[in-house]
């Protein structure tokens, strides 16, 4: 219901239901985590994916989660008590400052949910620019989309971008996995 009513309010949410777990599958089902040291998650919205993609890391693994909207924040604040997890109330653009300040190195796997289409260009752009710069060299950045709007966009700046799809979600979705 909270995913409906912050919809209303703000188009950034991007969709009235969140993500079935056959799309988390897409996302994260086949990555081997055992090595990943730093995982980011960029519009988490309630958790869908949350959850599973602590279950899967290690006990050593940061994973940090980038929302702006505040009633998703708060929610995920209450719901996820794990010392793994740091939960921001920020714009996924702010990874750069972020992991700099906090002397975190970069990203092992970088998965977004940001309805890229619904926002304005140039914050697209930096979103995606610092993901790239923030990503190690083997890294992933993974991100899901309802249409193939900004397939050109994805490929202008990662150097492979793999597509993927799913019927089984509301509404049927696109799975781009990039590399650097
Ligand atoms: C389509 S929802 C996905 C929620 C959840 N991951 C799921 O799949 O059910 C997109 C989420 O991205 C958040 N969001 C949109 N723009 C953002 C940005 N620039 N930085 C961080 N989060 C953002 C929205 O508030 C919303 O929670």
């Amino acid at each position: 219901m909270s995913h409906l009513l912050e919809f209303l309010k703000h188009r950034s949410v991007g969709t009235v239901v969140p993500s079935s777990s056959f799309l988390g599958k897409k996302m994260y089902g086949n990555i081997d985590f055992s090595k990943a040291v730093l995982v980011v998650e960029f519009g988490p919205g309630c958790g869908a994916f949350t959850k599973n993609i602590l279950a899967k890391i290690n006990p050593n693994c940061t994973l940090i989660l980038f929302e702006t909207n505040t009633v998703f924040y708060n929610k995920l604040t209450t719901s996820i008590k794990d010392k793994r997890v740091i939960i921001l109330n920020k714009n996924a653009e702010q990874i750069g400052d972020l992991l700099a300040v906090k002397n975190m190195g970069k990203a092992d796997y970088i998965f977004s949910s940001i309805p890229l289409a619904l926002i304005p260009k140039g914050v697209k752009r930096s979103i995606l620019q610092n993901a790239v710069s923030n990503l190690k060299p083997n890294g992933k950045y993974i991100q899901f989309q309802y249409s193939l709007a900004d397939y050109k966009l994805l490929k202008k700046h990662f150097n492979r971008v793999r597509l993927k799809f799913t019927m089984l979600n509301f509404p049927p979705a696109f799975v781009y996995s990039c590399s650097v």
